[in-house]
């Protein structure tokens, strides 16, 4: 049986420090008060030391930068999704899942403006299909649950790059399974790149100064294979953290300035992020902030990125560290609170400066002084949200507005271009939960704690998102901006981005149709691909 998540709001009393991707520390940082010292550099007592945390630093790998094949505007890739092996704890061969190898997938690398066309081959042995999250594209394109493929077969969706630069990625999106797909390892990253975003002074040579640093997590039996036993309210949760596939890794700094692309690609683990230095975030989920802003700190729920920039001082080793979130993330200091791991800490990924005294000759980057940032990014989009319409939805248990997720049941329509309002309120007062919406972005308007609780206040100006942490009793204010691109037949998804509540049914489908449409939904897995 689950725990059953509570919705009394008299339990819910303390203060929150929530936000997603919002900056809290570095608003506490204004203070002069670093939000997270009491955590630095401990354990929680009852922690379990993560499989392999005593082993020496192996170096980071990066996955490989996969840029496909041009020709002309349209880029084309090959996908395989398989099974191997990899030695995600040195010394121990896990059986794994991977894209293109064993064990998580390249980096894909495409550019705004071109045609996508994309070849998956599902050789799993299980059917499932790839989602691609984070972009704006046709429901046929999506890798929602109804586009499943069996095995031997292909899928080849086709899309167009209509969005700004933005570090997104790709996973598995079979129904009621998508966790146990991630968590084998078919999870990769997606870099969209424009010419705006290049003609910024901001590192982007692909794992030299611009580094993936991708967040999942894994739990071991005693032969050391990955333990796939799903807690019936904690889901998938690892024990032991991984940084880009591996334990314990050490990324050594060639160039004193660092572009790291964070993506928390865990199952069902929140992250609130240091590095015991300030660093800046430079963009979200859906792309570039306006301007550059200094944190010392940032929380990700599962599937939230950002981009941060790290000046290293020669000599000056940094960890970067999980110190668990603030507060417990507003959830009552009970035992939900450590089952869904929010105040565990870890050492996520150590990070060598280059030394004093590094030879110029061989690596004339690592001793530059780092310049200004730029002090302008991207501009401001106003939204004119005047005539948007408004949508409520509440999440509660594993489901929303009181229904399970139904891929024969379109919850809405939307019929027309321009942004809506969305309201997600999280009901529990003891459960967390996040809320994703494909083919979007939103920015943050509002968070409204419920229950009087004024203090929950976050900085939610910044940026663009996909996915958002809501906070315990709390409603967030949305304002969405999906891509419209027609299609009665085939649904969009949102959902808690907490893969086991997705998998448990905590999501709901809306279409993009013209004016006055109605959806008519396709059967599933229909002949969207062929082999
Ligand atoms: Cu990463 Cu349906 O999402
Ligand atoms: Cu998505
Ligand atoms: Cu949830």
């Amino acid at each position: 049986m689950a725990t059953r998540p509570s919705t009394d709001s008299g339990r819910f009393g303390r203060r929150t420090f929530f936000k997603s991707m919002l900056f809290v520390a570095g608003a506490a940082a204004v203070g002069g008060v670093s939000a997270c010292s009491q955590n630095e550099g401990g354990t929680r007592r009852g922690q379990p030391e993560p499989r392999g945390a005593t082993a020496q630093p192996r170096p980071l790998p990066i996955p490989p930068l996969y840029t496909g094949e041009l020709k002309g505007s349209t880029r084309s890739f090959e996908l395989t999704a398989q099974r191997g092996e990899f030695e995600i704890v040195e010394g121990t061969k896990t059986a794994t899942w991977g894209f293109n190898g064993a064990w998580l997938g390249p980096t894909l690398y495409m550019r705004r403006g071109e045609t996508i066309d994309m070849t998956v081959t599902n050789n799993v042995g299980e059917p499932t299909v790839v989602h691609w999250h984070g972009l704006h594209l046709p429901a046929a394109a999506d890798g929602g649950p109804a586009l499943i493929f069996a095995p031997g077969e292909q899928w080849r969706p086709t899309w167009k790059i209509e969005q700004p630069a933005a570090t997104c990625w790709y996973h598995p999106h079979p129904h009621e399974i998508s966790a146990l797909h991630a968590y084998r390892g078919l999870a990769g990253g997606l870099i969209i790149a424009d010419d705006e975003s290049d003609a910024l002074d901001l590192p982007r040579d692909y794992g030299v100064d611009d580094i993936p640093v991708i967040i999942t997590d894994a739990k071991f039996t005693d032969d050391g294979q990955l333990d796939e036993t799903i807690d019936p309210t904690y889901g998938l949760l690892g024990t032991t953290p991984l940084i880009n596939g591996i334990t314990k890794p050490r990324l050594t700094a060639t160039t004193r300035r660092l572009r790291l692309r964070l993506l928390n690609g865990a199952t069902m683990r929140f992250h609130h992020l240091e590095l015991g230095t300030p660093f800046h975030v430079i963009a979200t989920d859906q792309g570039l902030l306006e301007r550059p802003i200094e944190a010392d700190a940032i929380l990700l729920s599962p599937g939230e990125r950002a981009e941060i920039i790290v000046d290293l001082e020669p000599g000056k080793d940094l960890t970067l560290r999980s110190t668990g979130v603030p507060n417990g993330g507003g959830l009552p200091k009970e035992e939900t609170t450590d089952g869904f791991g929010l105040r565990d800490t870890f050492d996520l990924l150590d990070i060598v400066a280059p030394a004093q005294d590094a030879p110029a000759q061989d690596a004339p980057a690592s001793r530059e002084e780092p310049g200004a940032l730029p002090t302008k990014l991207v501009d401001k989009h106003d939204a004119n949200a005047d005539a948007a319409p408004t949508r409520e939805f509440r999440l509660n248990g594993f489901q929303i507005n009181e229904q399970s997720m139904d891929m024969a049941r379109v919850d809405f329509a939307i019929d027309h271009e321009g942004p809506e309002i969305w309201k997600v309120t999280n009901e529990n007062a003891d459960w967390p939960h996040n809320f994703h919406i494909h083919n979007a972005r939103f920015a943050v308007r509002a968070v409204e704690p419920l229950g009087g609780n004024a203090e929950a206040s976050i900085d939610f100006t910044h940026g663009w998102h996909d996915t958002i942490n809501i906070p315990p009793l709390s409603t967030v204010t949305l304002l969405v901006e999906v891509g419209y691109y027609p299609d009665p037949t085939l649904a969009y998804m949102y959902h808690c981005h907490m893969l086991f509540h997705e998998d448990q049914g905590m999501m709901g489908q809306y279409v993009v149709t013209r004016p006055n449409e109605e959806p008519a939904l396709g059967p599933a897995g229909h002949d969207h691909h062929a082999v």
